[in-house]
C-alpha cells in the first residue's frame, strides 16, 4: 500500500481534473435536472442562477427547452469546467445563457436579483455550504424560489458506496478518510438545518431515487474511479492492490445484476424553498 506523505488529507476532489470525464455521468443525472425544472416552476422572463453548474447542468437542458424567453447566469468554481460548459454553447449556438468562474460563497450579484436560483449536487461540495446557501438567499428575489439537490445518505449511494467499503476495509483505522463530501448532507436533518441556517423559513424536501443502469462490470468500474470520489482513496494503493479491490467488487456486483445489466439505486435529496 503506498499511504500519501500527507495521509491525513481528505477525499477532495481536483475538480479541474473531474471535468475531463464528469459527462459520463450526465445520462445517469438527468432525471434530476427535469425534477428541479418543475420544482423551480420557471416561466418566460424569468432571471435564473444556476450555481456549481459543473459542464453545463441544468443550465443547458433549460436554455434547449427555453431559449432565450428567459435568461440565466451560470456559475461554477472550476475554470475546467466553464470551459466545457462554454464550449458546448458555442457548439449548440444556444442563446440567454452564460457561464462563468465565481464560488459560491462570493457571489458577485447584487441582492435580491434573480427569480429563480437552482443548484443541482453543488451544495455539499462547497468549502462553506453554510456561506454558499447564504449568499444563494441573499441574490434570490422576496417571493423568489430556491431548487436544489443533493446526495442522500452515503449508504444509499449504492454505486460508490459498494467500492468505498472495499477501501475502507483495507485502511487502517487513522488512516481512513471522513465519509465523502459527496454525502455530507444526506443524513436526516442536515440538509433541514442547513436551510434552516440560510434563512430559509418555507422549504420541502423529498428523497428522489435514481436507477443507474451500466451495460457490464467494467462500464460500472471505469466510470466510477476514474475520476471523482473514490479516485483518491484508490490511489493509496498500489496498482496490484487496486486490482484486488476490483476483483472484490466483481464478486460483490452479481447481487446488482437484473436481466443482463447492472442496476444500482442512488438516492439523491430534492429541495425547494421560498425567500
Ligand atoms: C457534482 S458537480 C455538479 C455539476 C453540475 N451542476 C451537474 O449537476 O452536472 C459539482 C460542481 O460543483 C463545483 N463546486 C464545488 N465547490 C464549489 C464552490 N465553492 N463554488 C462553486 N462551485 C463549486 C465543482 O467545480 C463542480 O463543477
Amino acid at each position: 500500500m503506498s499511504i500519501p506523505a500527507d495521509s491525513s488529507r481528505t477525499n477532495a476532489i481536483d475538480w479541474n481534473e473531474a471535468s475531463k470525464t464528469f459527462d459520463r455521468w450526465l445520462p445517469y443525472i438527468q432525471p434530476v435536472a427535469e425534477a428541479l425544472l418543475s420544482l423551480a416552476d420557471l416561466s418566460e422572463g424569468h432571471e435564473i442562477l444556476d450555481v456549481a453548474s459543473g459542464t453545463g447542468e441544468p443550465s443547458l437542458t433549460i436554455a434547449r427547452r427555453f431559449g432565450s424567453t428567459l435568461q440565466i447566469t451560470a456559475v461554477d468554481g472550476a475554470e475546467a469546467m466553464v470551459a466545457i460548459a462554454n464550449e458546448k454553447l458555442r457548439r449548440e449556438g444556444l442563446s440567454g445563457v452564460t457561464f462563468q468562474q465565481m464560488k459560491a460563497e462570493a457571489l458577485a450579484f447584487p441582492s435580491n436579483q434573480f427569480d429563480r436560483v437552482i443548484s443541482r449536487f453543488g451544495v455539499m461540495l462547497f468549502d462553506d455550504s453554510l456561506l454558499g446557501l447564504k449568499e444563494m438567499r441573499r441574490v434570490l428575489k422576496e417571493g423568489g424560489t430556491l431548487a436544489i439537490s443533493v446526495w442522500g445518505e452515503f449508504h444509499r449511494i449504492q454505486s460508490i458506496h459498494l467500492i468505498w467499503e472495499l477501501i475502507m476495509k483495507r485502511l487502517p483505522l487513522k488512516e481512513r478518510p471522513s465519509l465523502p463530501k459527496m454525502a455530507d448532507l444526506g443524513h436526516t436533518g442536515k440538509l433541514e438545518a442547513l436551510l434552516q441556517s440560510a434563512g430559509f423559513r418555507q422549504f420541502q424536501i423529498r428523497p428522489l431515487p435514481l436507477l443507474y443502469r451500466f451495460d457490464d462490470f467494467e462500464t460500472y468500474w471505469t466510470i466510477t474511479t476514474e475520476s471523482g470520489t473514490l479516485r483518491e482513496p484508490l490511489d493509496r494503493f498500489t496498482p496490484a492492490e487496486q486490482e484486488e479491490i476490483k476483483e472484490e467488487a466483481l464478486q460483490c456486483i452479481s447481487s446488482f445484476v437484473r436481466e443482463g445489466k447492472i442496476i444500482m439505486e442512488n438516492q439523491a435529496l430534492l429541495a425547494n424553498a421560498v425567500k
